[in-house]
């Protein structure tokens, strides 16, 4: 299976004419190459006259777990799979900062995206102080047991392994570490692509994929600057 490379563009650009730049420059500098790329734009620029067709595929930054109806400022999942977007970034740490996301309401979004066929990157990691307190496996296997739970089919499923202290820090996690936390997530779900995110950057990652055995990278900031960006996804090849 190819590595998975996401742009993870959170609440960025701030207009049309921007995302389709940054989004043109992405597909013209992955076109050929043999790596899964994919565009996590804000909701608003989730269609496909800014996307046009092939070589980067569309993933949504969320989705709601509920099929319609009274849910003011929701997006549900066949909103976007009729929009063709293949995957969604689900558990977010921002998303269970700011937006209280729960391991349970994770799940539920999580069932639900995978029943509908699409593509799950669902994101674990431990906080500086769960880190510093040597907590980090503990909380790994309790998002994954809860995240995960009552879901038998993980062919659609791909898990991030982000630690909040390395996200948009620039204190991206060591190689070593890394390596023994994408296994440890390994050991407790089985053989699904396992994703490192947090800092990276085109000078350290293809340590990511060659030395610590990620199957991709989950990249915010750096997934702004298509050049950049560009030389991130040749570093997965
Ligand atoms: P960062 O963000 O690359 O800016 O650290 C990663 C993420 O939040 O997915």
């Amino acid at each position: 299976m190819k590595n998975l490379i996401v742009a993870n563009w959170k609440m960025n650009p701030n207009s049309q004419k921007e995302a389709k730049e940054i989004f043109d420059a992405i597909r013209e500098g992955s076109r050929g190459l043999d790596v899964e790329v994919i565009v996590c734009p804000p909701a608003v620029y989730l269609y496909a006259s800014i996307f046009g067709e092939g070589v980067v595929s569309m993933g949504a930054q969320n989705v709601y777990f509920e099929d319609k109806g009274a849910f003011t400022g929701e997006i549900s999942v066949e909103m976007l799979k009729d929009l063709k977007v293949e995957y969604i970034i689900i558990g977010h740490s921002e998303r269970r900062k700011y937006f209280g996301e729960t391991d349970e309401i994770i799940n539920k979004k999580i069932k639900k995206a995978l029943e509908a066929g699409l593509k799950v990157i669902f994101c674990v990691g431990e906080t500086q102080e769960e880190h510093d307190a040597g907590k980090k496996n503990e909380v790994l296997e309790k998002q994954i047991k809860i995240g995960l739970d009552g879901i038998t089919d993980l062919a659609n499923l791909n898990v991030a392994y982000e630690p909040v202290w390395a996200i948009g820090t620039g204190n991206n996690c060591g190689v070593e570490e890394t390596k023994e936390s994408l296994d440890f997530i390994r050991t407790l779900i089985g053989q699904v692509r396992v994703l490192y995110g947090g800092s990276v950057k085109s000078d350290n990652s293809g340590e990511y994929i060659k030395e610590a055995g990620a199957n991709g990278l989950l990249v915010g900031g750096a997934s702004l600057i298509a050049e950049e960006f560009i030389k991130i996804v040749k570093s997965a090849e």
